[in-house]
């Protein structure tokens, strides 16, 4: 693994959207897996500032995400769907036909998921995978549990997930309990993966991913066996190691 040393949140997003951009300008027809969460928030405002000063070209891009809530529609402020066309598919030229998420309206769990394979799939494999890390070093939606998931898979959310979550939602019942997933092996399948991690809250399951047990009690320990894995992490986060 390739650890990179932010000063802080922006050094963090900033040096995160130069590796994505240089991925874009070395195949400009690339395969981007793309993730949510707080942290790659920064990463997606710099890449709409690279496009915004005719830096980038979203034109050929194709993008896939790596989960959806399941039960939520895609104008629901929190779907996943709304935060990647929020925070980025609106704002550059980027082909929509080509960006593609589970579909969490799908009632049959079994379909959404090889539907979502299939997807994939098709897309030839993903070039550059983005990974933000969760607290309880889950991976998408991959949480802790007696096995690493290969493929795409309907997840009951950890109940630290489900708090973590709460923030966004006006009440307990509308946190979603339910989400699809990319799996261990589709993600482990890119050519090459970006972990974002920002914060001194990281920094315990950040050092347990890095140097711990490769187990699926933190499911983000599978990543030492990539091959071509870079973290850019801030201090706060580092500051464990
Ligand atoms: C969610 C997403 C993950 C993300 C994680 C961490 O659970 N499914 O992909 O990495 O949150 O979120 P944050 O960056 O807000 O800490």
């Amino acid at each position: 693994m390739r650890i990179i040393r932010a000063k802080d949140y922006d050094d963090m997003s900033r040096k995160a959207a130069n590796i994505i951009s240089a991925q874009m300008i070395m195949k400009p027809n690339c395969v981007l897996g793309l993730a949510t969460g707080s942290t790659p928030i920064g990463v997606y405002g710099q890449l709409v500032s690279h496009y915004q000063e005719g830096d980038l070209d979203f034109s050929g891009i194709t993008t896939v995400n790596l989960d959806e809530y399941r039960g939520i529609s895609r104008d629901n402020e929190q779907s996943y769907y709304y935060f990647m066309h929020d925070n980025l598919f609106s704002k550059v030229n980027i082909d929509l036909k080509r960006t593609f998420l589970p579909d969490g309206m799908e009632p049959d769990s079994a379909k959404a998921c090889q539907d979502y394979d299939r997807v994939i799939a098709e897309t030839g494999g993903v070039d550059l995978q983005l990974l933000g890390l969760g607290h309880n070093g889950h991976i998408g939606f991959n949480e802790p549990g007696p096995i690493f998931k290969a493929q795409t898979h309907c997840v009951k959310l950890a109940e630290s997930t489900i708090k973590a979550n709460r923030r966004f939602f006006a009440s307990e019942e509308e946190v979603p309990k339910e989400a699809y997933t990319m799996g261990i092996k589709t993600i482990m399948q890119a050519k090459k993966i970006l972990v974002v991690v920002s914060g001194a809250d990281k920094a315990p399951i950040l050092k347990k991913v890095i140097y711990g047990e490769i187990a699926p009690d933190v499911q983000a320990s599978v990543l030492q066996l990539h091959g071509d894995v870079t973290v850019v992490a801030d201090e706060a986060a580092l500051s464990e190691i």
